[in-house]
């Protein structure tokens, strides 16, 4: 079955969980949403620390939303940042997302500006590691 994704309500819901960021050190807002193969839409927004390290980016917060109701395949993410440039998501981010999402899951981009870029999961992380390579290890 292909779920149709739902871009436009994507972006609105990413807009609004970027403004629920709590981004007091970067002042760079980040909102998130991701339509589940169910068709429900989850969202999340950047959380930082004042150990920066302990800060966790939007994207992971709003998979882990959606896992914590029971998602475990997506159909497509937008990210929403206030910035002239468009954001994609960051390394430890495309991790991540690629173990949820299929290579060929898009993954768009869009701003303030109402501009929006799509990459597919494949051309943002080449050769991912994922859970079919422990699947098919060999057991020592
Ligand atoms: N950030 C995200 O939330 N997602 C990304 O993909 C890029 C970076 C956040 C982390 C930090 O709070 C701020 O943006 C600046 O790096």
């Amino acid at each position: 079955m292909t779920t149709s994704i739902q871009w436009a309500e994507l972006a609105r819901a990413a807009k609004a969980a970027s403004e629920q960021a709590y981004a007091p050190y970067s002042k760079f807002p980040v909102g998130v949403a991701v339509q589940a193969q169910s068709g429900k839409i989850y969202t999340g927004c950047n959380v930082e620390n004042a150990s920066y390290g302990g800060t966790i980016c939007a994207e992971r917060n709003a998979i882990a939303a959606a896992v914590v109701a029971g998602e475990r395949e997506f159909v497509g993410l937008m990210v929403y940042t206030p910035q002239d440039q468009l954001t994609p998501p960051c390394g430890i981010c495309r991790q991540v997302i690629a173990e949820f999402f299929t290579p060929d899951s898009p993954v768009r981009s869009c701003n303030h500006l109402e501009q929006q870029q799509e990459w597919t999961l494949e051309q943002l992380l080449p050769s991912a590691f994922t859970p079919l390579f422990l699947a098919n290890s060999k057991k020592f």
